[in-house]
């Protein structure tokens, strides 16, 4: 089965980019910009990685990005994702990216996303993996200093496909983010929010119906309420699902005790993504194989789950085609 994992190309559709800074790269960054961070060696940076909850992990997640400075820093933290995509057969990527994170401190807008395009624009030629970029707002900062982002991100149109919202969850509802995503969808973004990660299910309520997205990060909430499963086999909205994470972050207390495969059997389009895979202890195979080994994972889950990841990405019908067809062929090729 391991094998069969391994073996299947898969879209990956919920990755921090941020998120996949590995400690060695940390390291390097750190010392080539003279940026201080409060670790002494690689291991005692991964010996920190204790999480009690998304909080926990957050206050980390940011003083790590601290040591992209330039747009050199922000295509080898891309680049070095991309080498990960060929490992684990990810074919098509969708990557989130948190601008706030780094214009806060005084980086350019610019210098960030020339540096994620140039990264994924070879990763396209050399590995012939294909891409977009969806830009978050943080949720706990203002809807005005959302705003502003989207100002600054209506320059790369053309480069960011689609507009979603991460950070801090409890008591940052979607509600708080209406104007601005109602504005980006009127410029033509793609809409994704966070939503039933460690928040209860009204905040994917509240995505759907005040923020109008067309997929769910998370959304492993939806469980406790029978109405909002229905509604969401129904329309089909896409739950982006990070095992590994939510068993970092103590959504779940192990892999037995996670919702996926319900989600999955009553008839969700779900798949496995890696979130931040730099901190959670893996990529995305990594993420199918603890779930593997822990609950009861079919040969058929597995291929319905990668299907899924190509069935909820943001690539026209020929492409997806395409995608799934290289499934098929994977699957058939023992
Ligand atoms: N930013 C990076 N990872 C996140 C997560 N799992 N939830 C919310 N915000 C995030
Ligand atoms: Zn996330």
């Amino acid at each position: 089965m391991i094998e069969l994992i391994k073996r299947l190309p898969k879209a990956e559709l919920h990755l921090h980019i941020e998120g996949s800074l590995e400690p060695e790269l940390m390291f390097r960054l750190a010392h080539k910009n003279n940026v201080a961070i409060p670790y002494n060696s690689v291991e005692e940076v991964r010996s920190a990685y204790n999480f009690t909850n998304l909080q926990t992990f957050l206050d980390i997640y940011y003083a790590g990005a601290n040591v992209l400075l330039t747009e050199d820093d922000f295509y080898d933290l891309t680049w070095d994702y991309i080498k990960r995509c060929v490992e684990n057969n990810i074919i098509h990527t969708e990557i989130f990216f948190d601008p706030q994170t780094h214009t806060s401190r005084g980086i350019a807008f610019d210098t960030i996303i020339s540096g994620i395009k140039r990264a994924l624009s070879d990763a396209k030629e050399q590995y012939g993996i294909s891409s977009c970029i969806i830009m978050c707002f943080l949720r706990h900062l203002s809807e005005q200093q959302a705003f502003e982002t989207l100002e600054q991100a209506l320059a790369y149109k053309d480069d960011i496909i689609g507009v979603g919202l991460d950070s801090a969850e409890i008591g940052n509802p979607p509600s708080k983010f209406a104007a601005v995503f109602k504005k980006a969808k009127a410029e033509g973004f793609k809409l994704v929010a966070h939503a039933g990660e460690e928040a209860d299910f009204s905040y994917i309520y509240e995505a759907l119906d005040l923020l109008n997205i067309q997929r769910i990060d998370h959304g492993v909430q939806s469980i406790h309420s029978p109405e909002l499963m229905a509604r969401l086999k129904q329309e089909q909205i896409p739950l982006t699902v990070c095992p590994n994470s939510n068993i970092e972050l103590k959504v779940f207390d192990n892999y037995q005790a996670h919702n996926i495969k319900q989600l999955l059997d009553y008839g969700l389009n779900v798949s496995v993504n890696s979130d931040d895979p730099a901190y959670f202890k893996g990529y995305v195979n990594q993420n199918f194989i603890n779930l593997y080994e822990n609950i009861d994972l079919s040969a058929e889950d597995i291929i319905t789950l990668v299907r899924n990841s190509f069935k909820a990405a943001f690539i026209d019908d020929q492409l997806k085609a395409e995608y799934l067809a290289k499934v098929d062929a994977a699957i058939s090729c023992t």
